[in-house]
């Protein structure tokens, strides 16, 4: 049993995804979060840069008392691939449990992706489903605007401009026949309902920040390291940006205020 926090980190607000998901399956642990919102967007950067700024996030967060580190972020995820950047806790990227999850689930073998830039050139989410099982067929598609969309706010299901760039990106995923997406960029569920309409009912869309999650409660019940706390947990958050624009773009990520300290602070 462990009463320190879970430390998660993200280029931006997109790991607030998995934030949301950590406070619904595990409500009484603390959260930590840091988002690098001074420097979002990673996935536009260079290998060399963004492994830089994750060995920075991350000793931003051991700084403070943490029993794991969850990078929700799938470009960092990408650029790490199954090498772990801390040795004496545990850690996960989102690669790979959005990816068990996605091999799970695929009943036609299709799997789409979509990510940033820097992810889906990592081929990181195709070499994961494909050392899971070599006959899975694999779309991936690059989607360099959507990122940008959603840190702006253009997330509502009406908005114009992000359905057109969606339409873009996904219409040859929807062609390939996929039965399964995975929404391989934590910003991206924040437009499900978007990507939902072009893809359609019979697809499943996986957040791959939730997939985190799950995946951190399972290996921190199996390492005993769950807090036995009975009442709610608190989450503190720290942005390298602005405090308010975080309050602002947040609601959006937790569907709810930011309950919980917001700090802006130099890593
Ligand atoms: N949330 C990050 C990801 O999952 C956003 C990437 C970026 O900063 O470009 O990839």
């Amino acid at each position: 049993m462990n009463h320190d926090a879970i430390g998660v980190f993200d280029s931006g607000l997109g790991g607030l995804t998995a934030v949301k998901a950590l406070n619904e399956i595990l409500p009484n642990e603390n959260i930590i979060f840091f988002g690098d919102t001074a420097r979002v967007p990673y996935g536009t950067r260079s290998r060399q840069t963004i492994l830089r700024y994750t060995r920075e996030d991350i000793a931003f967060l051991r700084r403070h008392p943490v029993k794991m580190i969850i990078a929700a972020c799938g470009t960092v995820s990408s650029m790490l691939g199954t090498n772990s950047p801390v040795e004496d806790i545990p850690f996960t990227g989102v690669v790979w449990p959005a990816a068990q999850k996605a091999s799970e689930v695929t009943e036609n073998g299709k799997i789409g992706v979509i990510g940033t830039p820097a992810t889906i050139q990592s081929s990181s989410y195709e070499n994961a489903l494909h050392t899971i099982n070599k006959n899975i067929d694999v779309t991936a598609m690059s989607c360099p605007l959507l990122v940008h969309l959603v840190e702006y706010g253009y997330t509502s299901r009406d908005n114009k401009i992000t359905r057109l760039a969606a339409e873009e990106y996904l219409t040859p995923i929807r062609n390939a026949g996929v039965d399964t997406l995975i929404m391989g960029c934590t910003h991206y569920p924040i437009i499900k309902e978007i990507i939902a309409d072009i893809m359609g009912d019979n697809v499943t869309l996986l957040s791959a920040g939730e997939e985190a999650a799950k995946y951190a409660k399972s290996c921190l019940e199996k390492q005993d390291l769950l807090t036995d706390r009975t009442e709610p947990g608190h989450n503190i958050y720290y942005v390298s940006d602005s405090v308010s624009s975080f309050r602002e773009n947040a609601k959006n990520f937790l569907q709810d205020a930011a309950h919980g300290q917001v700090f802006s602070s130099r890593i």
